[in-house]
């Protein structure tokens, strides 16, 4: 069953101003990854999946991306979108992923930024962006690691008396499936995947791997927001990059 916890007031407020800090793991961490990782844009038909407030869409139509079709199921964060991220190119839709219905082989890229975690059923919509994307298009997304995914209950980070991280806490890694968490609000729900899980997914559906990337702080992220050193223990965030190559 999908969710749409970005509609939900108190996730969305608290949410909203984590992004509206430019000091966050998406700016510093992420953000500038994924868009490294983006192949030139310049008259070609990206889509955005979970485009949430638009940044990322905004940024493509500014490469010089012919057209952006930005979709995300929360009106919410379609609303700031239209507010923050207006653009001539760029079309925002209200749908989920799993709803969307695409005109086959229309698109050259399909990008989706920390979205792919909230999917339940990925083999169908791996296929459904394979048949969306033109002969070697292009799929590019990140999503939360499946190590920090992983663990189904306790804390991640195992403390001392002091607070002080000692280590990071890797459980139930083969358990694929449904998460149930704690972030803003009681019952978020995530499903994990682990890297084989997401890798074979892409390879079973037609699609050759590119590159995969754990995102690193640079040293002037670290003096921007010290506890991001933590991403050199571990990583936070999957990057995958992976080109159309057959029929699934
Ligand atoms: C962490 S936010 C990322 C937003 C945006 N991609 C960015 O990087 O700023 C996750 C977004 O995914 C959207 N989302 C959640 N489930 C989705 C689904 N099944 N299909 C498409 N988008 C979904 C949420 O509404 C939210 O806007």
């Amino acid at each position: 069953m999908k969710q749409n916890i970005y509609d939900n007031e108190l996730f969305f407020e608290n949410y909203k101003a984590l992004r509206e800090d430019p000091i966050n793991y998406n700016e510093l961490l992420e953000q500038p990854e994924i868009r490294r990782m983006l192949p030139d844009l310049k008259s070609k038909h990206v889509l955005d999946i979970g485009c949430g407030m638009g940044d990322l869409a905004r940024y493509c139509a500014e490469q010089g991306a012919a057209g952006v079709t930005a979709l995300d199921p929360s009106s919410r964060m379609l609303q700031e979108a239209e507010n923050r991220n207006n653009h001539p190119v760029v079309e925002y839709i209200q749908t989920a992923l799993e709803d969307a219905v695409f005109e086959k082989q229309s698109y050259d890229i399909a990008v989706s930024s920390l979205v792919m975690h909230y999917v339940a059923d990925y083999d169908a919509v791996i296929r459904s962006i394979h048949a969306a994307l033109k002969e070697d298009g292009i799929l590019l997304f990140s999503t939360e690691h499946p190590i920090v995914t992983a663990r189904k209950e306790g804390d991640k980070w195992i403390t001392d008396e002091d607070g002080n991280r000692i280590h990071f806490a890797v459980d139930n890694y083969q358990e694929q499936g449904r998460r149930d968490v704690k972030w803003y609000v009681d019952g978020v729900v995530y499903y994990h995947r682990s890297i084989s899980a997401l890798c074979n997914g892409l390879i079973r559906n037609g699609f050759s791997l590119e590159e995969i990337t754990e995102p690193m702080p640079s040293e002037a992220a670290i003096a921007q927001l010290p506890r991001i050193e933590h991403e050199l223990r571990r990583p936070s965030f999957i990057i995958l990059k992976a080109r159309k190559t057959a029929h699934p």
